[in-house]
């Protein structure tokens, strides 16, 4: 980003919109996952400032009400499918990026598109929305039996973290009998084409 000034500020305003709006759990895997986006876009060469307001803002909307989700994403001409109607809050992703822009004026849209692809995912997503989908999946709280190798990988191999992180994902919703995403399965397949 240009101007540091400009950065810092709107880091503080994202940081506190998210508090704002977030139970103090909720707000606390945010700054984790902030700092865990921050740390792998220094290791990728990715903007850190960009990547860390993306992670700050990816769950801003997370503790909407459902027919709130609904009634927003029907005023923004946001697309909802049969998975969204089923579970409203799979449209927390693409609620908080509009948040972000009309609220925050985040007009950057590879931070955007981070915010709006990070639950669901999304074929050819760019590497600051693999560095925020990989992060949320990877911050100092979560705890799985893949995990620690999922932060290795991570800082060495971008795509391939989000590869077995997005394979774990779909494997437990498939244990608990959720249908998978179009998108993530979209994503699967892009990723396994390289
Ligand atoms: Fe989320
Ligand atoms: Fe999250």
């Amino acid at each position: 980003m240009e101007n540091r000034a400009h950065n810092d500020a709107l880091l503080e305003a994202a940081d506190a919109f998210a508090r704002e709006r977030l139970s103090e759990k909720r707000y606390g895997h945010t700054v984790r996952v902030a700092d865990t986006a921050e740390s792998l876009a220094r290791k990728h060469g990715l903007d850190p400032a960009r990547t860390r307001l993306a992670a700050l803002l990816h769950d801003a909307a997370r503790e909407t009400e459902p027919d709130e989700f609904l009634r927003l994403a029907k005023e923004w001409n946001l697309s909802v499918g049969e998975p969204e109607r089923q579970s409203a809050k799979l449209l927390h992703g693409p609620v908080a990026a509009e948040l972000a822009r009309r609220e925050l004026g985040v007009a950057n849209e590879e931070v955007l598109e981070a915010i709006r692809v990070h639950t669901v995912g999304e074929a050819e997503m760019g590497p600051l929305a693999l560095a925020l989908y990989v992060a949320d999946k990877i911050e100092p709280a979560r705890d799985y039996p893949s995990v620690d190798r999922l932060r290795r990988l991570a800082h060495e191999d971008l795509r391939q973290a989000a590869t077995e992180a997005l394979r774990r994902v779909m494997a437990y919703n498939a244990g608990r009998g959720r249908l998978v995403h179009p998108s993530s399965r979209e994503m699967l397949e892009w990723l396994e084409e390289a």
